[in-house]
């Protein structure tokens, strides 16, 4: 039950900002869908500490960009990527292949997310997997042209800021570790929430020789343009809750109706407001 709350929590946030569609980022206003955000990745003191000893930190020599053969295109910048080694059954003298658990980060630093995903970690273990963890660009550590400032001056600088050049750089850093870590016959699952389940999706259509599978959480993949059904977020919340409890389900069902006709009077609003304790 409670995290049927807590996905439901999740969604609805996400839910939230892709209709808004108007979040401002930290400091630049950079649009954000994911689940993790806050005030913790203004710091980048905070930052390093959420990452335990289990991570290790790497930085690829990454290529701005991967489209084109002007000169500038072979121009790099340093990319991030933490990997956990505990749970690693396969790699050099292993007898066994172990699969390769992979994170693709979002909109946002590193950081935040490796604190808060815990599918990898839960599941390490038993698949003796290696985990990898890959830093979107022009987020976090991984920012092009010296510096956040320039990355994001204008046009020139902002056009190699898209997730086509995003799910390239993460091919480019999982083919360099199998590589690296004797791993060229582990399979790949790349693992994604939010925008970053759009780019596990993707990934895994473009880079199919990379990614064995791909698991999209809370991805609004076809949600756009009316693709699918634009009700396709409640009919899921509805069966969500109804999974944990009928009476549950039917209990909210009914609310509705009886709050709209609350909310209809003349301080109707007010009087919601506190009985729910809203905030502003
Ligand atoms: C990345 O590039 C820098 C500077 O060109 C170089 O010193 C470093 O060895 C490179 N790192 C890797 C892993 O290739
Ligand atoms: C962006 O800024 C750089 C350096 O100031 C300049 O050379 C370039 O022409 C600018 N690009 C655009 C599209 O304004």
């Amino acid at each position: 039950m409670h995290s049927s709350i807590a996905s439901f929590q999740w969604l609805l946030y996400i839910f939230t900002v892709i209709s808004s569609l108007q979040v401002s980022a930290v400091r630049f206003k950079i649009p954000r869908l994911s689940p993790t955000r806050g005030t913790i990745l203004q710091n980048p003191e905070i930052l390093s500490a959420t990452i335990s000893e289990d991570f290790q930190t790497f930085y690829y020599n990454q290529t701005l960009d991967h489209f084109n053969y002007r000169p500038e295109s072979y121009s790099t910048f340093q990319q991030r990527y933490v990997i956990n080694f505990k749970y690693w059954g396969g790699g050099a003298g292993a007898d066994a292949i172990a699969p390769i658990f992979v994170y693709l980060g979002a909109e946002e630093a590193l950081d935040g997310d490796i604190s808060v995903i815990g599918f990898l970690t839960d599941n390490a273990a038993r698949f003796n997997a290696l985990l990898v963890y890959i830093e979107h660009r022009y987020y976090g550590k991984s920012i092009p042209f010296g510096s956040r400032e320039e990355a994001l001056k204008n046009a020139s600088t902002l056009g190699y800021f898209n997730s086509a050049q995003a799910i390239t750089d993460y091919a480019a850093i999982l083919l360099y570790i199998k590589e690296k870590y004797n791993a060229r016959h582990s399979p790949v699952i790349v693992v994604g929430g939010s925008y970053g389940g759009m780019l596990a999706t993707w990934f895994r259509l473009k880079y199919p020789h990379v990614a064995l599978g791909a698991l999209a959480s809370s991805a609004p993949i076809l949600y756009f343009d009316d693709i699918t059904p634009q009700n396709g977020y409640y009919s899921i919340v509805t069966r969500d809750f109804r999974e944990a409890s009928e009476t549950c389900y039917e209990t909210i069902m009914k609310s509705w109706a009886e709050i709209e006709k609350v909310a209809s009077k003349l301080d109707g609003l007010s009087i919601l407001s506190k009985k729910f304790r809203t905030c502003k």
